[in-house]
C-alpha cells in the first residue's frame, strides 16, 4: 500500500499544474463581466471531482451561480464526511499593485516559503485549499484507503453572501446529510504551530447614501451655507466609536459573548509576537478597542469598519465643488450571540437618527450572516488534531478567527452539523489583496493531512 506521502512526492508536479490551470479562470463572483468563466470553472470542479474517484458529481443550477456536488458512498452504515469549499474568488483590484498578472499562476520563493508559492488570485481562498480536498480523496481512492463516505459540495458564491447556497441547503437537507462538515477556507498560525479555528465572526455589511442639496454646488457661491454630504457622512462615521474604540451604536454589545478570564488566559497562551505584527504591516502601533489585546480585537471581539468611501471630486487638479451625495461601505464584524439582522436594525436606526436634519440618509442592507463557535471535545475537533499530531508532529492550538464564513452556523442549523476548519493558509498569504499567494508546502501539508483526518474520524465514530 501506498503511503501519502509517496504518492504525494510522485504526483505534486501534476497536483501543482492542475491547480495553476484552475487558477488560470477568472471567477470573479462579483463581476458579471465574469459570467463564462464562473460557470467555466464550475465545469472543472465537476471534471476534478470524477476524475477523484466520486461516483456521481452533478452541477446544481440556483438563482445565481451553480453549486458543484459530487458523492462516493462506499457503505451507508459508515460515517459520511461533507467537504465544503468555494470556487470564486474576489476581484483582484487593485491590478497595479501585483507584481504578476492576477490570473497567470506563478511560482515564486519567499522568506516564509523557501520551497516557493504560488502567486494568484484565489491561490489560497479558496481554490488551492478547496482543491486540497479533491486531491487527497484521489489517493484515498486509487489506494483504497477511502475508510468512510464523501460528500463533495462546491459553491460560487462565498465571496458575494452565498445567499444561494442557504436555499439550496435547506432545499437539500437529506440529500447532504453528513456526521461532519470539513472545510479548508481559514489559516493557521504559523507553520511550525498548527492551529484549527474554532471560532469564525459573523458579518453585518451595509451601504450609507447621504444626500445634501439637489445638485453639486460651486463650493464659494453655497459653501457654509449648505451641508456639505462628504463633511457629514465623515463626521457621522467618525461618532461611531468613542475614545476607547467602543462602537456607539446603542445596544450593539447587548448579545455579545463575554468571555471569562480563564478562557482569555488560555487564548493568551498562543504564540504572538507584537513586534512582528508590527513589523509585517510596517505600523509603529497597533489601535482598537481598549481593554484587548491584539489577538482578542480581531477575534472575540465585534467591530464596525469603513470599507470604503466616496463622492465628490477625485479627478486630477483641483474642483471647487460641493457634492450633492456621498457614500460609504461599512462592514460590522460579530461575536456569538449577536444576530446579523438585529445588529443590522441597530444601525440603520441609529445612523438615521444622528443624521442632521439638513442631509436625507439611506442605509442599504447588503449581506451578512452570523459568528460560529465550536466546541474542540467533539468527535471531529479530535480526528483533526490527532491528524494535525501525525503529520505535523505537534498538537494543533484551537484559535478563534476573525473572518467570516455566514454558511457556517446555516449548516448547524438546517443540517445539526458541526463543522470542523482546518486551514492551511497563513495571515501573509494575502488573500484578497494583491500578491495573493499560498506555500507549496502548505498546499502539500493539506493534502497529506486530510486522509488523517478521515480515517481518525471514522475509528473516533466507532
Ligand atoms: N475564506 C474567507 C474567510 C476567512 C479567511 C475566515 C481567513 C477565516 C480566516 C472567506 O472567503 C471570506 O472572505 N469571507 C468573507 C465574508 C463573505 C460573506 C464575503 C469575509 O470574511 O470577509
Ligand atoms: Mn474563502
Ligand atoms: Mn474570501
Amino acid at each position: 500500500m501506498q503511503t501519502i506521502q509517496s504518492y504525494i512526492n510522485e504526483n505534486k508536479d501534476r497536483f501543482l499544474n492542475e491547480l495553476i490551470e484552475l487558477l488560470k479562470i477568472p471567477s470573479i463572483s462579483a463581476d458579471s463581466a465574469y459570467k463564462n468563466d464562473v460557470l467555466k470553472t464550475a465545469e472543472i470542479i465537476k471534471t476534478s471531482l470524477e476524475n477523484a474517484g466520486c461516483d456521481h458529481v452533478e452541477i446544481c443550477e440556483t438563482d445565481g451561480y451553480p453549486i458543484v456536488y459530487g458523492e462516493k458512498i462506499i457503505n451507508k452504515d459508515l460515517p459520511t464526511v461533507l467537504v465544503y469549499g468555494h470556487y470564486d474568488v474576489q476581484p483582484p483590484d487593485p491590478l497595479d499593485l501585483w507584481n504578476s498578472p492576477p490570473f497567470e499562476p506563478v511560482i515564486q520563493k519567499t522568506e516564509l516559503h523557501p520551497d516557493g508559492a504560488i502567486f494568484a488570485r484565489g491561490a489560497c481562498d479558496d481554490k488551492g485549499q478547496m482543491y486540497m480536498h479533491v486531491k487527497a480523496l484521489e489517493y484515498m481512492t486509487k489506494n483504497d484507503e477511502l475508510p468512510c463516505n464523501v460528500k463533495f459540495m462546491i459553491e460560487g458564491e462565498e465571496e458575494v453572501g452565498s445567499e444561494n447556497l442557504g436555499i439550496f441547503v435547506a432545499n437539500n437537507r437529506e440529500k447532504l446529510e453528513n456526521d461532519v462538515i470539513l472545510i479548508s477556507d481559514t489559516g493557521m498560525i504559523a507553520k511550525d504551530v498548527p492551529s484549527i479555528t474554532t471560532g469564525l465572526r459573523g458579518l453585518s455589511y451595509v451601504e450609507v447614501e447621504v444626500t445634501g442639496p439637489n445638485r453639486d454646488l460651486h463650493s464659494g457661491l453655497y459653501g457654509g451655507a449648505v451641508a456639505n454630504p462628504i463633511n457629514v457622512l465623515t463626521k457621522m462615521i467618525a461618532t461611531l466609536h468613542d475614545d476607547n474604540n467602543h462602537i456607539t451604536i446603542p445596544g450593539f454589545y447587548d448579545n455579545v459573548e463575554h468571555l471569562s478570564e480563564s478562557e482569555r488566559a488560555e487564548m493568551a497562551k498562543a504564540p504572538f509576537s507584537l513586534d512582528s505584527y508590527k513589523k509585517a504591516l510596517d505600523i509603529d502601533a497597533v489601535y482598537g478597542e481598549k481593554g484587548y489585546t491584539t489577538n482578542e480585537r480581531n477575534s472575540i471581539r465585534p467591530t464596525l469598519d469603513v470599507n470604503g468611501i466616496w463622492g465628490g471630486y477625485i479627478g486630477e487638479g483641483a474642483k471647487t465643488v460641493i457634492a450633492s451625495k456621498a457614500y460609504a461601505k461599512i462592514s460590522m464584524r460579530l461575536v456569538p450571540h449577536q444576530d446579523w439582522e438585529e445588529i443590522t436594525e441597530l444601525f440603520k436606526s441609529h445612523f438615521e437618527s444622528i443624521a442632521p436634519d439638513a442631509v436625507k440618509v439611506k442605509v442599504t442592507p447588503h449581506h451578512g450572516g452570523q459568528g460560529y463557535v465550536t466546541p474542540i471535545d467533539s468527535i471531529g475537533y479530535k480526528a483533526a488534531s490527532k491528524a494535525y499530531e501525525q503529520t505535523f508532529g505537534k498538537v494543533p492550538i484551537p484559535q478563534r478567527s476573525g473572518g467570516s464564513i455566514p454558511i457556517v452556523s446555516l449548516f448547524e442549523k438546517e443540517l445539526n452539523s458541526k463543522t470542523i476548519l482546518m486551514g492551511f493558509g497563513l495571515d501573509s498569504d494575502a488573500i484578497h489583496s494583491p500578491n495573493e499567494h499560498f506555500g507549496i508546502w502548505n498546499y502539500l501539508k493539506g493534502i497529506e493531512t486530510i486522509p488523517w483526518f478521515y480515517k481518525y474520524f471514522t475509528e473516533l465514530k466507532k
